[in-house]
């Protein structure tokens, strides 16, 4: 079986959309996160270039969940590097959207033990897959959220916080990844709800994103884009 080396020797990440895949970094800590906990059913939104999926399936040796509508736009990257890493036949891909996957998945009874949220960056595309992946994840298993910088992710993360007593915070040495432990059954009854609003710094995190999308090239978006990346 191939291993961290592998990856980080073979996988393509082409210049122009690397920055939208997991940090190497990052990849080797999840990896470590389920070798530790052996986990072995694994899922996950938003596939991309398929680093973080590499990570996850070289660490629990078995079958993976990936989910993305766009691979297309990507050439396929993500595909191929499964591919040439030698990982295809343990990948079960679905082109498409989370919001379309999940509920067939859930339907069909599945479970998972280790459930990785990274698709859509916004609250609303986040929380379903939250909230999908809370009916399936198993009792010890994981919920992880990536990019915990975006205001959208901390109000996700606050929400489950305050809200989800059914899961465990699990705080973590890494940044930009929140770990969320399933401890038992969702009890609350329907009057149930806890407010929840985001940081200062998510306040800031948000408007520098806004600044990159909005502005042409420019200082201004320069020295946002390096701002993001102290953030990150
Ligand atoms: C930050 S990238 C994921 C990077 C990936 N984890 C990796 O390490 O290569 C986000 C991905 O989510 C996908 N995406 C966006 N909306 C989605 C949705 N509704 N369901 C599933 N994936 C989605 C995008 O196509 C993109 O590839």
């Amino acid at each position: 079986m191939i291993g961290l080396e592998d990856i980080k020797k073979n996988i393509e990440l082409p210049e122009n959309i690397k920055s939208s895949a997991v940090k190497f970094s990052e990849g080797e800590y999840i990896h470590h996160l389920i070798k530790k906990n052996k986990f072995k059913k694994t899922l996950e939104t938003g596939f991309g270039l398929g680093l973080s999926a590499a990570c996850i399936m070289t660490a629990s040796e078995s079958k993976h969940v990936g989910i993305d509508p766009f691979q297309t736009n990507y050439d396929n990257t993500g595909l191929k590097n499964i591919e040439k890493l030698g990982l295809k036949n343990n990948l079960e891909f679905y082109a498409d959207y989370s919001h379309n996957v999940l509920p067939k998945l859930l339907n069909e009874k599945r479970t998972f033990d280790f459930i990785f949220i990274d698709g859509d960056h916004k609250f609303d595309g986040q929380f379903v897959d939250f909230y999908y992946a809370s009916l399936m994840v198993e009792k010890n298993g994981f919920i992880v959220l990536h990019d915990t910088w975006m205001r959208s992710t901390t109000y996700l993360l606050n929400y489950a916080k305050k809200n989800r007593k059914d899961f465990e915070y699990i705080p973590q040495e890494l940044r930009n990844i929140a770990v969320f432990k399933k401890i038992g059954a969702d009890e609350r009854d329907w009057v149930h709800f806890e407010g929840f609003g985001g940081s200062s710094k998510s306040y800031v995190t948000h408007k520098v994103i806004q600044k990159i999308h909005e502005d042409e090239d420019s200082m201004m978006k320069k020295a946002a884009i390096k701002v993001k990346n102290i953030l990150k």
